[in-house]
């Protein structure tokens, strides 16, 4: 049954850095839902407002606030917040991100450290800081990686490093925090459709298509997919759960599955 259906979240509180939009915004959506009450963060104080406002409006708890990701005293403050108003956090999802297709030649350093900055400094940021904050044991802390992290790809050299990254930071602080009961660990999404990484990824039909051909299922996942995993990993379901890097990605990570990849007459 589908985890949205149930109240698997009440009494926690959910910190989404990342969550004006997009997937993370569906994650934060999605932990309301199942009961929890949600702060959200991004840059955009107006962006953020309208994102919490989302929530309360289905009749749930939430809380948005502006907060660049690279600007630690700022990531430090509104987790502050968050446990000043709902108390201790028991779940904390890093997802904010920042992509544009270019080749390494025509990226400046600071276009590469942007990117890094964001994905991988900002997830440091916000996992650390959140520590002290944190319902232990029985936290559970998800970063938000991408199939770039173990696939290298033309024209993503900087989300490929900043995504290789988070997926070594989610194991290394499994390791670090796992003796006081806070497990670590990743959703690596696939292509999911009507989010803006895909716009700036895929932006024709045709582009779409190409990718959806290569696919093992054949299609771009949804918003949901990726919440019900999240979900999933903060339940008591996935209590002995940590350090992994969780694939929900459609098969995407295997390699081109493309063409006739069942042969005529089976
Ligand atoms: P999105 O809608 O653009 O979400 C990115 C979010 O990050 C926005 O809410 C943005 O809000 C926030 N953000 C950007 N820079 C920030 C900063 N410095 N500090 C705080 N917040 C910041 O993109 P999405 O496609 O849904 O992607 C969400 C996550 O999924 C990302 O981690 C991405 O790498 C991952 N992912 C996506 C796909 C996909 O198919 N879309 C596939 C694999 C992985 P503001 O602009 O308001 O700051
Ligand atoms: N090609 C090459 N370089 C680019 C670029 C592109 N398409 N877009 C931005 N850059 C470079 C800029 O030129 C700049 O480098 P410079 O100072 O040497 O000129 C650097 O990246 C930073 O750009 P800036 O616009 O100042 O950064 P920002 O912090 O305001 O925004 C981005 C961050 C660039 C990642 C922006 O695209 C963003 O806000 N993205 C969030 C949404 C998103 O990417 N969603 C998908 C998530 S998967």
């Amino acid at each position: 049954m589908s985890a949205l259906k149930e109240q698997v979240l009440a009494g926690k509180t959910a910190f989404v850095a990342g969550a004006s939009s997009g997937i993370n915004l569906g994650v934060a959506q999605a932990f309301a839902r199942a009961g929890a009450r949600v702060v959200l963060i991004s840059r955009s104080a107006e962006k953020i407002a309208a994102a919490a406002k989302t929530i309360s409006d289905e009749g749930h708890e939430a809380l948005g606030l502006a907060a660049d990701v690279r600007d630690y005293a700022a990531v430090e403050a509104a987790l502050g917040q968050a446990a000043e108003r709902f108390g201790k956090l028991d779940i904390v999802l890093s997802g904010a991100a920042g992509n544009f297709v270019a080749p390494a030649l025509g990226m400046s350093a600071n276009g590469f450290k942007t990117v890094v900055d964001i994905d991988l400094i900002g997830t440091f940021n916000v996992l650390r800081a959140s520590f002290q904050h944190l319902n232990r044991p029985g936290a559970s802390l998800i970063s938000i990686t991408a199939g770039q992290a173990v696939r290298p790809s033309l024209y993503q050299a900087h989300v490929c490093a900043a995504k290789a990254g988070i997926n070594m930071l989610t194991k290394c602080l499994a390791m670090e925090w796992g003796p006081a009961g806070v497990r670590v660990n990743a959703i690596s999404p696939g292509p999911i459709a009507d989010t803006e990484g895909m716009r700036r990824l895929a932006p024709t039909d045709q582009a779409e298509a190409a990718i959806k051909a290569r696919i093992a299922l054949r299609d771009y996942g949804t918003k949901t997919d990726i919440a019900e995993m999240a979900i999933f990993l903060s339940t008591d379901s996935a209590k002995y759960i940590t350090g992994t890097i969780l694939n929900v990605d459609g098969g995407s990570e295997l390699g081109d599955a493309g063409g006739n990849a069942i042969p005529e007459g089976f």
